[in-house]
């Protein structure tokens, strides 16, 4: 099937690559000449696992193209994907007018280009709900027959960043909005292959499959908040939040996934569709209350460690070097939009701090937000090198497992605040750290030097 994909951003390149991958004919339109250039050329602007690998066979068996011409990026095309972005707008609400205005540019060609050919239209950025009937008004309002010369569906994407692709290839499930057979027909046909282990391709009403993926994101943030907040009442009690979460996700009705207490949630996703959500609910007259916690509970925890070191050092954080391991949001991307790590590092710098950034693919984000305001270390113990705290923001597996005695040699001051979880306090305790995490209980750090040396022999590695 010949495919047109619209904005060629972190969606839209994954979702072109992967259908160029199952076989179609895929082109990619973006307005951005520099980076269709880029494109054309094999580069890819975005670091995501896997990504190269298709994305290569595919432009070598010259099944993915680029265009910054939206006339010869739809020319014969059967379905035209829009994965266009949807920033909040002044009020907070999504700004739709990247999304109506290529659906006016489509609709203008269609037109123009008189071809009786049926055309699907599908949109892939999470719109509010009711998007779909603007997009189609679009079609309308130039006289495209809705239905017989065009369908308008919601086809919403649930791609984590860092498994965008895998997530791709292997949805659990994929959701189809649309009242047409016939376009339902032709999306279910497009995605067959990628469920072949069983998993569903529902399809459901447009509202509906818009209102899916808002839920779903919803629901997510929700249990982490949740749990977030579990974690803070188990320190106040004496309760390991670790040991809560096991015990709790055993009852199938619960599951395991996204109970993981930590520093709060980031990403593109989840702060702005459950800001939306609450949003969509009071434009409609109705308060979702849960929502706005979810969001204020985001907000503290997110704050925390900031928070325990500026408690730690009595309200005095000026001039003290402080080490961030962990910029991104979350590990196996560059992507920091909502980073834990820049609450954390703007709340260090407005009180004085002398803040040192390390992280294994995040750095270069990270200077575009703090330039030189921060310094930047290569590794992770340099980033230590002197520092009165470390900050442990984001679970890469090079934390995982560091040189703990290394560590504990370079840091001036052994505070170390972790946001992720990763060390067993006992552990570090015994190493001489003063150690706090997430939900854990924290215990008095060992001071006899010779104890201290032993356990960093001993347990150098965690
Ligand atoms: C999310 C959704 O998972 C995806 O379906 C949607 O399409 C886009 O938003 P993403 O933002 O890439 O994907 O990240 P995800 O892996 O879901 O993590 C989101 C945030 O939640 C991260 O900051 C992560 O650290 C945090 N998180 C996740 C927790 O704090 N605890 C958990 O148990 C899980």
């Amino acid at each position: 099937m010949d495919i047109t994909v619209i904005g060629t951003g972190y969606v839209g390149l994954v979702s072109g690559t992967c259908f160029a991958e199952m076989g179609h004919d895929v082109t990619c339109v973006d307005v951005d000449e520099e980076k269709v250039a880029q494109l054309s050329d094999g580069e890819i602007p975005i670091y995501e696992p896997d990504l190269d690998r298709y994305f290569e066979r595919a432009r070598a068996e010259d099944r993915l193209r680029f265009t910054t011409d939206l006339a010869e990026g739809i020319a014969g095309s059967k379905i035209v994907f829009f994965a266009l972005p949807t920033p909040p707008g002044e009020d907070g609400s999504a700004d739709l007018s990247y999304v109506l205005d290529a659906a006016g540019d489509v609709a203008d060609l269609l037109v123009e280009a008189d071809d009786p050919e049926h055309r699907i239209v599908v949109n892939k950025s999470t719109v509010p709900v009711g998007t779909g009937d603007r997009v189609e008004e679009a079609f309308a309002d130039r006289g495209l027959d809705i239905g017989g010369e065009v369908d308008v569906v919601s086809n919403p994407e649930f791609l984590r960043e860092g498994s965008a692709v895998d997530d791709f290839l292997k949805p659990d499930r994929v959701v189809i909005g649309t009242e047409s057979d016939r376009a339902a027909e032709t999306m279910k046909r497009l995605y067959e292959p990628f469920v072949r282990q069983g998993n569903p391709v529902l399809v459901v009403d447009r509202r509906s499959a818009e209102m899916i993926k808002y839920a779903a994101n919803s629901l997510l943030a929700t249990r982490i908040s949740f749990m977030n907040e579990i974690a803070n009442v188990c320190e106040r009690v004496g309760a390991n939040v670790d040991k809560v979460r096991l015990g709790i996700s055993k009852d199938h009705r619960i599951g395991p996934h996204f109970l993981y207490a930590g520093i709060g949630f980031g990403g593109s996703c989840f702060p702005k569709d459950v800001q939306a959500l609450a949003r969509k609910g009071r434009e409609k007259g109705y308060d979702f209350q849960i929502l706005d916690a979810v969001l204020d509970v985001n907000d503290q925890q997110r704050r925390r460690l900031a928070e325990q070191v500026e408690d730690y050092f009595d309200g005095d954080l000026d001039g003290r070097r402080i080490a961030v391991w962990g910029l991104s949001f979350k590990p196996g991307t560059d992507d920091t939009r909502e980073a834990p790590s820049h609450v954390i590092i703007d709340y260090l710098l407005e009180r004085g701090a002398d803040v040192v950034g390390y992280d294994p693919e995040a750095i270069e984000t990270t200077k575009e937000t703090f330039g030189d305001q921060i310094a930047y270390a290569d590794g992770m113990y340099e980033a230590v090198e002197g520092a009165e705290s470390l900050l442990i923001c984001t679970e890469w597996h090079e934390f995982r497992r560091p040189d703990l005695g290394a560590v504990r040699e370079h840091l001036e001051n052994p505070l170390v605040l972790d946001g992720r979880n990763l060390y067993d306090p006992a552990r570090m305790a015994e190493m001489g750290f003063e150690y706090h995490s997430i939900g854990r209980p924290s215990y008095a750090p060992e001071t006899n030097q010779e104890a201290i040396e032993a356990a960093i022999v001993e347990n150098g590695q965690p």
